[in-house]
């Protein structure tokens, strides 16, 4: 692998060999780091990874009265939590940089704060739909405005006392459902939100981990408003079963691999890769089943093997819908046809995911179409070298040095810096599997 400027080149290794684990949850951190700041003591958080995401979530919560520290290299995160009481207005902009997943509960939680805040990020997240929670939120009573009418950041959100509101997504969100049940924490009333399919419910579990009385029904969630301060909490983080992936598909591809991921997050409501590795032929096993805090984790064991298809429609992509780009490279190695639609939100993903897979794919030679809401992906296909844009997205980077590792030639990965959203380990823990697992 050598770097030049900011490109990454990946060739074939010999088989990937190890046992490993992988950084904490983004998901979950996200959301430990923000019920953390709205309690009031001492929350610890450990096995946190050092994406940039979630650094920017915990900035923000320092920014508006939570104090957070921690040592990146312990994996460990302490948050002082203020409680609702102790948000308070900050001088800066709230830089959410390129995580939605920051912006959209930050919106969440600051509609209910007393104050104005301002909250921007870069330019991709600059692009990305904010209407879905800006409209609901208004509803409930907060004063959001923003460019495009308030569906684009930068945003300005003044938080004031708000009302239940009984919201039906049109499209699965799970950060849309999570930013509602926050400010309806605060809300007069009852907060509800139904999904058209389950997303990840993340959210949920952490309310109700910490005792927090949350009605579950199928795909309705609801909660009570007027909650005083949260419980603090010392929480495990588990592994994040979408960088996972990346590696789970390595070895799947990459032939004599014998990989286990271990201490992983499998939250039912995250596992639909899994299933359609497994749908497919992968040789996947799954195992050491733990509880951390109200989140199954465990191991998984995975062998090279031969893929067939599997389709992915609506149904299951709220519980893959951050794997695709890397499903999408498993599917050129599968003999047949596969079909991936009612992936649309892929549109408004980091980046048009359709548009830069396909593009990314094809410079590599891959037999791929694009459909308005997902991809055809005809296989098995020999991958040829090349140089793929990540177009600044972390999961577009992360799949296209997987397909580097099968391909002919180099691949080479432009814009790899993306990767440093969600999962900067990822070379490090490559090269190990690579080695056969013996550290260096
Ligand atoms: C996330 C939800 C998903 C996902 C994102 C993380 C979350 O987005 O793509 O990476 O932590 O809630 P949507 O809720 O917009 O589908």
């Amino acid at each position: 692998m050598n770097k030049s400027s900011d490109r990454q080149s990946f060739t074939s290794l010999g088989p990937l060999v190890g046992e490993l684990g992988v950084p904490g949850d983004k998901s979950i951190t996200h959301r430990a780091l923000i019920l953390a700041a709205l309690a009031r003591g001492r929350s610890v958080l450990t096995g946190v990874g050092r994406g940039l995401d979630v650094a920017a979530t915990a900035r923000i919560l320092g920014s508006v009265g939570a104090v957070v520290a921690g040592d990146p290299a312990k994996s460990q995160l302490e948050v002082e939590g203020c409680g609702w009481s102790g948000l308070t207005e900050s001088t800066d902009v709230l830089d959410a940089g390129n995580s939605g997943t920051t912006l959209r509960l930050m919106l969440g939680v600051l509609a209910a704060a007393r104050g104005a805040f301002f909250l921007s990020g870069d330019a991709s997240l600059g692009g990305r739909p904010m209407g879905r929670i800006v409209a609901p939120l208004r509803a409930m009573g907060a004063t959001i405005d923003g460019r495009a009418g308030g569906d684009r950041a930068p945003l300005m959100v003044r938080g004031s006392e708000l009302t239940g509101v009984d919201h039906v997504l049109p499209v699965a969100s799970a950060q849309v459902k999570s930013a509602l049940l926050l400010a309806g924490l605060r809300a007069n009333g009852r907060t509800t939100v139904t999904e058209p399919a389950a997303s990840r419910d993340h959210t949920e579990r952490m309310l109700a981990a910490v005792g927090v009385p949350i009605e579950r029904r199928g795909q309705w969630s609801s909660v009570a408003g007027r909650h005083e301060d949260l419980a603090p909490v010392a929480r495990r983080i588990p592994g994040d079963i979408s960088s996972a992936m990346f590696l789970v598909v390595a070895a799947t591809l990459v032939p004599g691999s014998d990989v286990t991921v271990t201490g992983v997050g499998l939250n039912p409501t995250r596992t639909g890769a899994l299933e359609v590795l497994e749908a497919m032929g992968a040789r996947i096993e799954v195992g050491s089943p733990v509880d951390l805090g109200g989140e199954p984790a465990g191991c998984i064991r995975v062998r090279a093997g031969e893929l067939g298809t599997a389709a992915i429609d609506a149904a299951i992509v709220p519980r893959l819908v951050d794997e695709l780009p890397i499903l999408a490279i498993a599917a050129t190695q599968a003999t047949g046809e596969t079909v991936i639609s009612g992936a649309a939100e892929l549109r408004v993903k980091e980046s048009d995911r359709i548009a830069t897979v396909v593009q990314g794919l094809k410079v590599l030679g891959a037999d791929v179409d694009a459909l308005d809401d997902g991809l055809v992906i005809r296989g098995p296909c020999a991958l040829r070298g090349g140089v793929v844009d990540s177009h600044g997205d972390h999961r577009v980077a992360l799949a296209f040095a997987v397909a580097g590792l099968i391909a002919k030639g180099k691949v080479e990965v432009e814009g790899w810096h993306a990767v440093d959203s969600s999962f900067p380990e990822f070379l490090g823990l490559l090269d190990r599997v690579g080695r056969g697992g013996s550290p260096r």
